[in-house]
């Protein structure tokens, strides 16, 4: 008997990282000592009181049963409250859906919108979901928005051909390239939605993650952008919550009515006890400022990351220190499976540029999400490398 994939699974894309991983488990199958600084999972752990707050709801019977596919009604309150503390964005019940994970609601929102004739326009180098696990599952066709170095990593409206491009996904702080964006840029994506009759994605996963005073912003805060865009947030990071699968989806009404249809037929919301620890979370937040932990969280990460960049510079690699997310975007001046490869030899993991997009080309991303020991002697190996 042969069971053939649906012809949607036969277009994602090949498996860029093949050859890397077979050598990763050469490596660690010859028990060698890997350091992974290959993948954004946080090894900090989530603040005490989050912890607290998971025993306390877990052993609470009446948080066993179903929950809504919207999410709990709590749960939704304490994301607009927080929406509103950090980004003076008023929020009704409507136009919030909790998400198991910012990656579920990601991958779902194109099937609520996205025909097999639909162009969607997707970043290049690029978080890899919004064109595989959502736009190519749903039929959709990807066209690439190049974030060239010499455009701050932007994408350049100008140059992108919109015919038939119904949705666009924008991702800042941004994974892989680390960069940043202020409100101009925001404002220009909302005109240039607008204009083009484009509905926004926005990805916020990293809003919390920022360095040197740097705080970012959300698309809700611009004028008219709640006319075109959904934005997705996640605890994953902000509280190293990765595993919990906790994140939610605010913004358009028409958008949050679609992704909540297509959940109500798949899943049906976060376990009620992960909802109900979120929203002790979310209320750690008193105003826009960044709560205690999460000031020491990043305080810890920016230490890493100096290391890191400080590093790379020396030994004649440019890139800068990244204002926000866990990741060194670094020109490493060629072929970056090779660039990978070499300091696999002396037990570093990095992720090849080339695996996020024909534009990553030329780059690698370096994580630090691992505890700053590993890191130094990381940095230790590469100038070892070189
Ligand atoms: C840019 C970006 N968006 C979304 C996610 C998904 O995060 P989660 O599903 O844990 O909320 C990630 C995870 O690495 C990410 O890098």
């Amino acid at each position: 008997m042969t069971f053939d994939y649906a012809d949607r699974i036969k277009r994602l894309p090949p498996y860029l990282f093949a050859e890397i991983e077979k050598k990763i488990n050469e490596k660690k199958a010859q028990g060698i000592d890997l350091i992974s600084l290959s993948i954004g999972d946080p090894d900090l752990l989530p603040p005490k009181f989050v912890i607290e707050a998971l025993k306390q709801e877990v052993a609470d019977l009446k948080n066993h049963n179903y929950s809504f596919s919207q999410g709990e009604p709590d749960f939704r309150q304490a994301v607009s409250e927080w929406c509103k503390k950090r980004f003076n964005v008023d929020l009704q019940p409507d136009q919030v859906v909790a998400l198991l994970g910012s990656k579920e609601g990601i991958a779902n929102i194109a099937r609520a919108f996205v025909n097999p004739s639909d162009y969607v326009l997707v970043p290049d180098p690029a978080y890899p979901v919004y064109a595989n696990g959502s736009t190519i599952l749903c039929d959709g066709t990807v066209v690439p928005m190049p974030l060239l170095e010499e455009n701050n990593f932007k994408p350049d409206f100008e140059s992108i051909n919109t015919m038939k491009a119904k949705m666009m996904f924008i991702n800042y702080p941004n994974n892989p390239t680390a960069a940043t964006i202020d409100k101009k840029f925001l404002e220009q994506t909302v005109d240039f939605a607008k204009d083009n009759n484009i509905m926004i994605c926005y990805d916020n996963a990293y809003s919390e993650i920022t360095y040197d005073g740097y705080r970012a912003p959300s698309i809700l805060e611009i004028d008219g952008a709640m006319d075109v865009a959904i934005e997705f947030h996640s605890l994953s990071k902000t509280f190293n919550m990765t595993g919990d699968r906790i994140g939610f989806a605010v913004g358009n009404k028409t958008l949050i009515a679609g992704l909540t249809k297509v959940k109500s037929q798949i899943d049906s919301g976060p376990p009620v006890y992960i909802q109900k620890v979120a929203v002790k979370a979310l209320g750690a937040y008193f105003s826009s400022e960044i709560p205690e932990f999460l000031k020491q969280n990043n305080q810890t990460l920016q230490e890493r990351r100096d290391l890191l960049v400080e590093t790379l510079c020396k030994l004649g690699y440019k890139c800068d220190k990244p204002k926000a997310t866990f990741y060194v975007w670094v020109n490493c001046k060629g072929d970056s499976i090779k660039f990978a490869a070499k300091l696999l030899d002396v037990g570093v993991a990095v992720t090849p540029g080339v695996g996020f997009g024909k534009y990553g080309e030329g780059y690698v991303r370096i994580t630090f999400t691992q505890p700053s020991e590993r890191i130094a002697e990381a940095c230790n190996r590469i100038t070892n490398a070189f």
